[in-house]
């Protein structure tokens, strides 16, 4: 007789590992089945981890070369050695997937090891390693996804890659190009270009980051352009020929007209990602997938009674921490308790250099919407920390409800962003006012004195101007 659960998860990414430790808690008895070798995930194995690994590491690399001179520190010659560079990425992946199996024991949720395919109501099929038949008073999907591909482009991961092939190069590409200018296009593209290729990056619409604030976007394309990344908007690749010795990548304006051709040695791909549900059994359970792969739900419930889905592989922003927070509440929600994710809350953070932030709505955003907001905005030229710290490109901008005051968004660039935007997160949790944080008082000298200050300038009172 198959083992009975009252919540089976299959996917052991930030999504499934944290509705299985939420539902261990709340006393649910838990399985979670995982197909990769280790648990963690996307995020954990080939995503979030391995990238910010190495965009730290390129980017030290980087300002050893460019900014220490400058302060005082003598370095003497600089010299890249790549396969520590990468043990250095493989030993945190390692550190913190090894985590999630802890965590997974601590919380007594049992880890099946396999393909895990539902096998119509309540029964979920587990092939590989573990093979069984498990029952299941609740099932939680929890596959993620992949990267698209282009027609007609074969990523081979090793001169045509995706993001994971990128991860792992063997050799500082000379020339790369990077297909998509959006957030693994500008992360990836950043780490080779620091280490040495040549990046230019091919977009289809006329700028880059969609989705960011069109602002930020526009001063980041211009500090990446100063970096040395090469920017072809508006483009439409056609075709990547694979030579002896090199890429030919032609490409021509997605307006049309005439075609162009570029070399490259290493082509990223990287145009988004999609819902993965292959061989998932979604049928036998008559869950029907949207026209884009995701599948619908109702607060995580899918059409199909007893069946719920989170993360990637339904709506919403394909985030780490969205996918978690979407596993926490889905638990609680299966645990009979109230469970609720405020997409709007969710931030989204660039980690090049410098970062990019943001929480809420964009200035776009609103006017389609036809709101009326008010806007303050200082810039990191205007803040002692970025000064001391020689860091000032960038600035803050608050939106906030030109009647209420509300905060209606918050979008930065600048050094430490990523790290800033959860004052705003908090902030905006709570419905505050830009007239509450321009009111707080925060520590001089900090780079979050210019969020205070961003916020003092929606009602006209910025003070160090
Ligand atoms: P996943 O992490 O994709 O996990 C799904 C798991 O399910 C996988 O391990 C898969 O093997 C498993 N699986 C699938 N089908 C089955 C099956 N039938 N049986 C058993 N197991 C199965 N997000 C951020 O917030 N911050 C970042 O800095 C960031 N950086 C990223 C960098 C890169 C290069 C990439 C590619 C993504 C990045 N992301 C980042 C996005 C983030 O990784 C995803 O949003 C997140 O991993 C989604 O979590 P998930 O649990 O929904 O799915
Ligand atoms: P993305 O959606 O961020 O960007 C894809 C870009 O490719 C867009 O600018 C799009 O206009 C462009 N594009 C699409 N088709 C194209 C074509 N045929 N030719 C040229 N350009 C084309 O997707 P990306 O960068 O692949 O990332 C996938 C997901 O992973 C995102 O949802 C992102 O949120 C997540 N991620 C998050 C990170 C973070 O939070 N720091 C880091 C990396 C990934």
């Amino acid at each position: 007789m198959s083992e009975t659960f009252d919540v089976v998860i299959i996917g052991a990414g930030p999504g499934g590992y944290n509705c299985a430790i939420r539902c261990g808690q709340l006393g649910l008895k838990t399985a979670i089945i995982e197909k990769r070798a280790t648990l963690g995930g996307t995020c954990l194995n080939v995503g979030c981890i391995p990238s910010k690994a190495l965009l730290h590491a390129s980017e030290l690399f980087e300002s050893s070369i460019k900014d220490f001179e400058a302060l005082g520190i003598e370095t003497g010659g600089v010299k890249l050695n790549l396969p520590q560079m990468l043990k250095q990425k493989d030993d945190a992946v390692k550190g913190l997937t090894e985590g999630v199996a802890y965590l997974m024991k601590k919380n007594k949720v049992t880890v099946f090891s396999g393909t895990g395919r539902i096998a119509g109501a309540g029964k979920v099929v587990v092939e590989g390693d573990d093979a069984v038949e498990l029952s299941a008073k609740n099932i939680v999907i929890a596959t993620g996804s992949e990267p698209t591909s282009l027609p007609g482009i074969e990523i081979d991961e090793e001169r045509i890659v995706s993001s994971t092939g990128a991860l792992k190069l063997q050799g500082v590409p000379k020339k790369m190009i990077v297909i998509g200018a959006g957030v693994i296009g500008l992360e990836l593209g950043s780490v080779w270009k620091r280490l040495g290729a040549e990046v230019a990056v091919v977009e289809y619409l006329p700028r880059i980051l969609p989705g960011a604030d069109g602002e930020v976007a526009k001063q980041a394309q211009a500090i990446f352009k100063k970096q040395g990344m090469d920017f072809h908007l508006g483009m439409k690749v056609t075709s990547v020929e694979t030579l002896k010795t090199k890429l030919k990548l032609t490409m021509e304006p997605a307006a049309g007209g005439e075609a162009q051709i570029l070399d490259a040695d290493v082509v990223l791909v990287a145009i988004g990602r999609r819902p993965y549900t292959e061989g998932l059994g979604l049928e036998t359970v008559g869950i029907e997938t949207d026209k884009r792969g995701f599948v619908p739900n109702d607060h995580f419930k899918t059409s199909a009674n007893g069946v719920w889905v989170i993360g990637d592989t339904t709506y919403g922003p394909m985030l780490a921490h969205k996918a978690e927070d979407d596993g926490a509440a889905c638990a609680e929600l299966i645990a009979g308790k109230p469970g609720h994710v405020d997409y709007n809350l969710v931030p989204g953070v660039v980690y090049t250099s410098p970062e990019i932030a943001w929480v809420g709505k964009t200035e776009e955003t609103l006017k389609e919407e036809g709101r009326k907001y008010k806007v303050g905005k200082f810039p990191f030229m205007a803040n002692s920390r970025a000064r001391t710290n020689h860091t000032t490109d960038g600035f803050v901008k608050i939106l906030a409800d030109a009647q209420t005051d509300e905060v209606l968004g918050a979008h930065m660039i600048g050094v430490g962003v990523g790290e800033m935007i959860g004052e705003v997160c908090v902030a905006m949790e709570f419905k505050a006012a830009s007239e509450d944080i321009a009111r707080t008082c925060h520590a001089h000298p900090t780079q979050s004195e210019a969020i205070r200050q961003a916020a003092m300038g929606v009602e006209g009172w910025t003070m160090q101007m």
